[in-house]
């Protein structure tokens, strides 16, 4: 997405080889039009999928998430990262480490929001390691339901998500992807 690109060349800012700072549109400060043309190509992608809901995770996964959630004219859920397990019957949960903020959390989804029938899409803002995706898949899966799409903002193509996310087959659709970070260097796959 060209748009995207030119916004993270002219307002992003790679704080180090890893990391990369947005929050001018995506992570603190959001842009809404452009979130919503990040809907349109999200829905154009997936949308002969027979997608019935969008997942998300807290919370900057919220915005492009909804504006496609809109455009698709299907519900979106936003699963919650809870400090530690909770005794409930009517949520499930997995624990999923970041490795960007070295820490875990359990990712949580009420039962009452996804049925076996649901194909789920989900649209997070960036793709770094895999872990987030990988825990919405056990949380997916358990309930019988399918992890039928993943959309990303942003990848980081030169950490191992999308190839450990690939290898299980999934159909990842990113708007810009990422081969090389460094102090005031982005870089991007063809
Ligand atoms: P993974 O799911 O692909 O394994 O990613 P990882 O755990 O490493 O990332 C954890 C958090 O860090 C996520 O935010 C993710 O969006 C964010 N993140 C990863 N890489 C970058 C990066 O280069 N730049 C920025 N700005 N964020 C990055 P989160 O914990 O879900 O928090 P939130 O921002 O959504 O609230």
């Amino acid at each position: 997405m060209e748009e995207l690109r030119k916004r993270i060349l002219e307002e992003g800012h790679a704080l180090n080889k890893d990391v990369l700072k947005v929050d001018s549109f995506l992570n603190h400060k959001v842009d809404t039009k452009l979130m919503y043309e990040i809907g349109t190509y999200f829905k154009r992608y997936f949308e002969n999928k027979g997608i019935t809901k969008i997942f998300t995770i807290e919370s900057s996964g919220i915005a492009p998430a909804a504006m496609t959630a809109l455009q698709m004219n299907i519900p979106m859920v936003i699963l919650k990262k809870q400090p530690s397990k909770v005794l409930n019957l009517d949520v499930c949960q997995t624990t999923v480490h970041s490795f960007t903020k070295n820490s875990d959390y359990e990712l949580t989804l009420s039962k009452k929001y996804i049925s076996e029938a649901d194909k789920i899409l989900l649209i997070d803002d960036f793709l770094a390691n895999g872990e987030a995706a990988l825990g919405v898949e056990r949380l997916v899966e358990g309930i019988g339901a399918k992890l039928e799409g993943i959309g990303i903002v942003i990848e980081k193509s030169f950490q191992p998500g999308r190839k450990i996310l690939e290898e299980k087959g999934y159909d990842i659709y990113s708007l810009a992807r990422i081969s090389k970070l460094d102090k005031d260097v982005i870089e991007f796959v063809d």
